[in-house]
């Protein structure tokens, strides 16, 4: 029998759930769940490069626990499990911090967008934090890492450590690969359609758990232009608030922009913005049911994280192991 491909990847339970992470990752993980063998987590040790509320980030990691399975993350199938709870990642992230340039970590966007909004706090974690995405990823020896556009840098940072590593002590790591959607790749703030949507712009931000009035209210604001000759036309340079409503259009639906295009001919923005916010909606409803009822039951979480850390630690125990071994520690 083939072996099955191996898929991994994490959120930060930074702060709730929102519309970019769920197309831009969550979504690619649950439609892959059969075909791969799937280790997903939450990253609550990337979480403390910024200062954190301790009771607010114990409540978000169990939510986003609730919300993966709410998106179709069966745990049956998946291993579903919290980074802090596999010592083996904070242990190969030391390891890999050896192996990672200085000038490599300076040209990450994601330190440098973090420590220009953080200037009082920009400290060890949150510059050497790649090296420890990159144990995150190597310790599970994945084929693929599901995630959005704004990570490819630091799945590329990872591929260059895997050669490096590779390069003195032979095949330890098997080289990983992004996996970036096509529609929904890189969701945009809907009243900032140039920077992207993040908990940071809540007004521009729709949540996972979001009520429906309340989406309903921030697609009718989304911010278009004054285009009323042809006003739904996919032209992401020129209109790049409309580009961004049909992208999320197109990944909640399954539309192409032609079609979409189709669709709204001759119509304006009134018709076309409460279109997307109810297709965003219904998308929406069921998770946020099934991750309010998940919620409640505290018991089948815990049990849902304790099988996922005992399936995880094991395999992330055989890699740091042959690690260990390759470096030169002497065995325990
Ligand atoms: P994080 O927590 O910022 O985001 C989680 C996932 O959501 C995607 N994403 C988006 N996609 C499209 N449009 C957006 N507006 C948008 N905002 C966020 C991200 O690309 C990501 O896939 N370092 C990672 C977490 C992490 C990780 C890992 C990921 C830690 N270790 C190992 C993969 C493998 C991060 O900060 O993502």
């Amino acid at each position: 029998m083939d072996e099955k491909k191996v898929m991994l990847s994490g959120i930060q339970p930074s702060g709730e759930l929102h519309l970019g992470n769920y197309l831009g990752a969550i979504k690619n993980w649950a439609a892959r769940a059969e075909e791969f063998d799937c280790y997903y987590f939450m990253a609550d040790m990337h979480t403390i490069t910024v200062r954190q509320t301790p009771a607010d980030l114990r409540r978000r990691t169990l939510e986003q626990l609730a919300q993966y399975i709410a998106c179709g993350l069966d745990p049956e199938q998946n291993t579903l499990f919290i980074q802090s709870h596999i010592p083996q990642h904070a242990e190969l992230g030391w390891v890999l911090n050896c192996y990672t340039m200085f000038g490599e970590l300076s040209r990450m966007t994601q330190f440098k967008d973090k420590s220009a909004k953080h200037k009082d706090n920009i400290n060890g974690g949150l510059f050497t934090y790649p090296a420890l995405m990159a144990a995150d990823i190597l310790l599970y020896q994945p084929d693929f890492v599901p995630v959005g556009e704004d990570q490819k840098q630091h799945v590329e940072l990872t591929r260059n450590i895997v050669q490096r590593f590779n390069g003195i002590y032979g095949d330890v790591f098997k080289m990983p690969e992004p996996y970036i959607p096509k529609a929904g790749a890189r969701v945009m703030g809907l009243t900032s359609p140039d920077s992207k949507m993040s908990k940071s712009t809540p007004e521009g931000c729709v949540f996972l758990m979001e009520a429906p009035e309340s989406i309903q209210k921030k697609f009718k604001r989304a911010v278009t232009d004054s285009d009323t000759v042809d006003p739904v036309r996919y032209d992401p340079i020129n209109k790049p608030g409309v580009a961004n409503l049909m992208n999320i259009y197109s990944a909640v639906t399954g539309k192409s922009f032609h079609e979409i295009e189709a669709e709204f001919a001759g119509q304006g923005y009134g018709r076309f913005k409460p279109a997307v916010g109810d297709a965003v909606i219904e998308t929406l409803r069921p998770i946020r049911e099934e991750a309010t009822r998940i919620l409640a039951d505290k018991a089948y979480l815990e049990s849902v994280y304790k099988a996922g850390a005992e399936k995880a630690s094991y395999t992330a125990n055989k890699t740091l192991r042959k690690v260990y071994k390759k470096v030169g520690f002497v065995p325990r």
